[in-house]
């Protein structure tokens, strides 16, 4: 596996992968590496000859009051791990090789479901990572990009960015990776305090008593969104941004489940903010 910093250097390995007539399948991260990126790289070197993976904590797509500065940062163990599932090359480059001085051009997309839930909590955010992400596509150009289903609505964008521009790339996007207590794997959970850690449980298993009074036949949104809060609130101090029973394709809120639906949770718990989804088919 090969590691390198800058843009020229990664065009150049996909152009000679590319030449050789191999298929390049790409994975962007941010590091912290955990087994849900690792899953996204099992799955690429499954589909694909050539597997390239992004290490770039993206600057662009925190607030203001984000935790872009204590971010974890470990390019050497995310090296090890990458290797160890088969990944050919690591794109790791630094801020001024994405945004150079006078870098003024950015991607915004339009309509409610950029708009709507981490769009809403976390202004700019999709801004930073359409943006990157396009870059990333065009310095990479991989046949396929996998992404996790744990960001939801980034997935959905990133798709609808892909379709809307004419990328020749196929989005893959891949199960949300859980730990035993089925707290959804990412790498701000080792922010959490072994009792927030215990506390941030209550995500996943309000999603699964929405989907199991789904099963017993409720059908109303507003009394599913309930469970989950009840179930979250029962767990602890934290404060909730939102809690949405939405239509997986435009994020429209939803409010009786007669076609399948989404449940989008965004929680934090003291200073760490946890996202979950799980989809709700009637
Ligand atoms: P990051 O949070 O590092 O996540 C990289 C990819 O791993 C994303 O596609 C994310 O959805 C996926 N992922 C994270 N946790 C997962 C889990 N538990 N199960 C399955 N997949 C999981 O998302 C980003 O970075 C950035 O926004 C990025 C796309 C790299 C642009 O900067």
């Amino acid at each position: 596996m090969q590691i390198v910093h800058s843009i020229a250097e990664c065009r150049a390995f996909v152009q000679a992968a590319r030449k050789l007539g191999q298929s390049i399948g790409f994975v962007p991260t941010m590091g912290a590496l955990h087994e849900g990126h690792l899953s996204l790289m099992r799955r690429a070197r499954e589909d694909c000859d050539t597997v390239v993976a992004s290490v770039f904590v993206n600057p662009t797509q925190f607030g203001p009051r984000g935790d872009l500065a204590r971010y974890p940062r470990n390019l050497e163990r995310d090296a090890e791990l990458a290797e160890s599932v088969g990944v050919d090359l690591i794109f790791a480059p630094a801020n001024a090789e994405m945004y150079p001085e006078g870098f003024t051009t950015c991607v915004t997309q339009q309509g409610q479901a950029v708009k709507s839930l981490e769009g809403q909590f976390r202004p700019g955010h999709f801004r930073g990572v359409l943006t990157v992400c396009l870059k990333l596509f065009h310095v990479v150009t991989p046949h396929r990009a996998y992404f996790g289903r744990k960001d939801y609505q980034q997935a959905l964008l990133v798709t609808r960015m892909v379709r809307d521009l004419d990328l020749p790339i196929q989005i893959v996007v891949c199960e949300t990776v859980r730990g035993p207590d089925g707290l959804a794997l990412s790498s701000r959970n080792q922010y959490l305090a072994p009792l927030a850690r215990n506390q941030a449980k209550c995500i996943n298993r309000g999603l699964g008593r929405a989907r199991a009074a789904l099963a017993k036949g409720e059908r109303s949104a507003i009394e599913l969104a309930d469970l989950i809060r009840r179930e979250i609130v029962a767990a602890g101090p934290c404060e909730i941004d939102y809690i949405a029973i939405a239509d997986p394709e435009t994020l429209a809120p939803v409010e009786t489940l007669d076609k399948p639906a989404v449940a989008l949770v965004a929680v934090r718990i003291g200073e760490t903010r946890l996202i979950d989804n799980c989809t709700l088919e009637p």
